[in-house]
């Protein structure tokens, strides 16, 4: 049996894995070829942001804000990764409302490219420094 703290734990992580999944898909649909790749991509950077908006809320809820309450030493350190989190936040979504538009997305399609390629290698970083660094923090102390 887990406990609530490993299940939040747990939960977090499978939503990070969904997360990178969609963003493969997506890179896989940026390398392809035919007119209808601008059309999908705009469907899946839709579902995307979805499920970023999801799980940072939960992440927020369930996992920071309890970690802050709860725990005098990773306090500080907690807050920083949420403000962090939030900084990747409002560059990966303003970068998501920009392309969330066929017509834009295929005229400024190099653009999109390597903006694409820079958000993904920052979101994997951070997920990453989440998952070996504060969440195996959180089920160790807490
Ligand atoms: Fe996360």
């Amino acid at each position: 049996m887990f406990s609530d703290k490993q299940n939040v734990i747990l939960k977090l992580i499978r939503q990070h894995r969904s997360l990178q999944k969609e963003l493969d898909l997506t890179h896989k649909m940026m390398m392809g070829n035919g007119e209808s790749k601008y059309l999908i991509i705009v469907h899946l950077l839709g579902d995307f942001k979805k499920n970023l908006l999801e799980h940072v809320k939960l992440e927020n809820e369930k996992f920071y804000d309890v970690l802050v309450e709860n725990d005098e030493k990773g306090k500080a350190q907690a807050m920083e990764f949420r403000e962090s989190m939030k900084g990747i936040e409002e560059v990966v979504l303003k970068f998501i409302d920009e392309y969330r538009n066929e017509e834009k997305l295929k005229s400024e399609f190099a653009d999109f490219q390597n903006e694409f390629e820079l958000m993904v290698s920052k979101l994997n970083s951070r997920i990453s420094l989440e998952e070996v660094g504060v969440y195996s923090y959180w089920s160790m102390v807490i």
